[in-house]
């Protein structure tokens, strides 16, 4: 009994392990970025499909472009008040998973952008 737990203990270990080793070493990940994304859905959609006028869609956007857009809006160099606002906060790590979840989705088109 004891070393079954042990056993399992030890897989889950190396499993978690993997992960984090994964994350670190390239850059984001979809399923840890679409729950931090829920933050962004108000404006930009659930499914990276953006609600408002304003704000582009993110669907299918090149992952490395997503993450240079969020870094320059946390240093500043991209300006918009309401971008500033949301990046600000966000860590490298954020912003690696954000990307690799909105580059994972499907892109979206003009005619098969909801209005
Ligand atoms: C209050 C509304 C709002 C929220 C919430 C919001 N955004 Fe935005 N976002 C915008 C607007 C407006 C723009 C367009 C900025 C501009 O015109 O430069 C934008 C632009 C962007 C861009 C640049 C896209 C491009 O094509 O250049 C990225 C990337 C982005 N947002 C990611 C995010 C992420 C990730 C979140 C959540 C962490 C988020 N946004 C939350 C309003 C919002």
């Amino acid at each position: 009994m004891r070393s079954i737990f042990q056993k399992n203990r030890l897989i889950a270990l190396l499993a978690i392990g993997g992960l984090c080793g994964f994350g670190a070493q390239a850059a984001g990940t979809a399923a840890a970025g679409k729950v931090k994304a829920a933050v962004c859905a108000a404006c930009h959609g659930l499914d990276g499909r953006s609600q408002m006028p304003e704000a582009p869609h993110l669907a299918g956007q090149v992952e490395g472009y997503l993450v240079e857009q969020l870094r320059a809006f946390k240093s500043g160099e991209r300006h918009n008040e309401q971008m500033a606002i949301i990046a600000k906060p966000l860590s490298a790590q954020d912003i690696d998973d954000l990307a690799a979840w909105y580059a994972s989705l499907a892109p979206t088109n003009a005619a098969g952008a909801k209005p």
